[in-house]
């Protein structure tokens, strides 16, 4: 071990700090990405034409009757895509779609010099559809095998063998829906085009490199001529993983056509209709047990509730198979997953990205055959605990397992969760038609990047000759103090104190072919390549 990467003397890293823009936060002066509009002269305004079918063609589309709105400056069509017209990364998202596959997808964008305008001129647009049959529901798609992308299967064990052999073997069905992210801040992106045709975007995203790569395809020019900063978001969750590239590539195009600045900020109910949400799951499953209570075996399938596109449906569904063990030693086990394709936003990333779904499975077996075996659903729990010489399912090892009983003891004993059972027992023996429920759930979560490639990160720091520095990371702040966080690195490992440390924006011209921000990985893949920089410095 190098003395540099001992523990420093006066580590800044892990002193209590408020959020480096907490003042800013507080006093309503922090921008974000649609507040710069106001300081951008001779912004269009662009609104959507969203289509009124869950599913249909677009059999005839005039933009002409939007000229005639005053203030309408462009009608944005497939017609004006020079590159790719596409914003998936797996191709699949027409960004200029032909057949609608959702009710509110926009089949093309108004440029005006007011929200307004734009608003009428969309309204103006004359739109003619052919109505198809649409697929809602994961179980109509499963009915009509609408799937989409690849079909993982994970199998451990003898899993016929162990079914067959079990004390008592039971099966199940279970679904639940998505979730909104619900972020404070909607969708947004601002670009710019400079007088030798740089593309600047401003784009709400947690990953600028991606936001970059598509609008670059869409404008059909290379990554070098297109920039994207995020300065911080109000809120992400997932949601703005990979769902921010169609709108930053709408506001490049409109800015490459017309030469002005485009702003393109969904308004809620746009965000709301627009925009992916967190997967829904339909799950059917066979389960064996021991007298005592133990799994044995386990059958499972997980349908994944993709909506109309890929997007990041492989890699939750993955995450969601690698999770269905959750804090459980499971034998033997067979899991086979599928993405529905439905008539719906195109899914996307949501927090814990779809380990919550895979946990939930497994949560929902234990839960409804606690009572079936006759044991306590607390006690059912902790009797298939992970132990430290287990492996997952997937071939990792199991280390520390007795942190999980540790964890488990100290929550029963501080939440007085003995107690209040009773206290639940009693009320519901006394309200025949009023129930009470007291749970306690544990969790095993694997973070960072399945792909271990995208567990990677790049900074690039500057130290001045007056002694100031200027740190950039690949890392975008999303309210998580990310950028807090950075500059304690910086400042410790560097051995200066913090006011001398200052963070700039992230952007693809300073740290390029970045990871998202996401997997619960930012602070320490940005912090090790902030540490690595810093240390190369001294
Ligand atoms: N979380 C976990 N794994 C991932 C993510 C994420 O947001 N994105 C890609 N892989």
């Amino acid at each position: 071990m190098s003395a540099l990467s001992e523990r420093p003397e006066n580590p800044i890293v892990g002193i209590p700090l408020p959020h480096e823009s907490a003042a800013l936060h507080v006093t309503g002066e922090a921008l974000y990405t649609d507040d710069l509009v106001v300081r951008t002269a001779g912004a269009l305004h662009a609104w959507p034409v969203q289509a009124p079918h869950t599913h249909a063609l677009v059999t005839s589309l005039r933009p002409e009757p939007a000229y005639d709105v005053p203030g309408v400056v462009r009608v944005l069509t497939a017609a004006d895509v020079p590159g790719v017209n596409d914003a998936g990364i797996k191709h699949d998202e027409p960004l200029f779609p032909t057949e609608v596959m959702f009710h509110g997808h926009a089949v093309c964008w108004v440029l005006g010099e007011t929200l307004e305008a734009a608003r009428l001129g969309a309204e103006a647009v004359e739109v003619e559809y052919e109505p198809l049959p649409a697929l809602v529901t994961v179980q109509e798609a499963i009915a009509a095998e609408s799937f989409q992308g690849a079909r993982p299967h994970l199998e451990r064990g003898d899993v016929d063998g162990a079914l067959d052999d079990a004390a008592h073997v039971f099966e199940g069905e279970f679904e639940f829906a998505g979730q909104e992210h619900f972020y404070l801040e909607t969708h947004a992106s601002l670009a710019l085009v400079d007088e030798g045709g740089q593309v600047l975007v401003h784009s709400s995203t947690q990953h600028p490199s991606e936001t970059q790569e598509i609008v670059a395809h869409v404008l059909g020019l290379p990554s070098h001529a297109v920039t994207v900063q995020c300065l911080r978001m109000g809120g992400a969750f997932g949601g703005k993983e990979m769902q921010p590239h169609g709108y930053a590539a709408i506001a490049a195009l409109g800015a490459t056509l017309t030469g002005r600045p485009v702003r393109l900020r969904l308004n809620r109910t746009q965000d709301i209709t627009m925009s992916g949400k967190r997967h829904g799951f339909h799950s059917t499953w066979r389960v064996g047990f021991d007298d005592e209570g133990h799994v044995v075996g386990l059958e499972a399938t997980l349908t994944a509730d993709g909506g109309w596109s890929l997007d990041l449906s492989e890699p939750v569904l993955a995450r969601a198979l690698c999770h269905i063990d959750n804090a459980y030693w499971v034998p033997n086990v067979r899991v086979d997953g599928r993405i529905a394709r439905t008539n719906k936003t195109s899914q996307t990333a949501f927090r814990g990205f779809g380990g919550p779904q895979g946990m939930l499975v497994m949560e929902d077996i234990l839960g409804r055959c606690a009572p079936r075996l006759g044991i306590d659903p607390v006690e059912l729990r902790r009797r298939n605990f992970y132990k430290s010489h287990h492996t997952t399912p997937y071939g990792q090892p199991v280390r520390h397992a007795d942190r999980l009983q540790a964890c488990w003891d100290q929550v029963a004993e501080s939440g007085e969760v003995a107690r209040r059972r009773e206290e639940v027992a009693e009320f519901n023996r006394r309200h025949p038609h009023t129930k009470r429920g007291l749970a306690m759930t544990p969790v095993k979560f694997g973070i960072s990047f399945n792909l271990t490639a995208f567990n990677q990160a790049g900074a690039l720091v500057h130290v001045y000759k007056d002694g100031s520095v200027l740190i950039n990371h690949g890392g975008t702040e999303m309210g998580q103090g990310l950028h807090t966080k950075m500059l304690q690195v910086a400042a410790t490992t560097l051995g200066v104190p913090l006011e001398r440390v200052r963070l700039a924006p992230t952007r693809t011209d300073k740290v390029p072919n970045t990871s998202a921000t996401a997997a619960s990985s930012g602070a320490d893949l940005n912090g090790a390549a902030i540490k690595n920089a810093c240390e190369q410095i001294r």
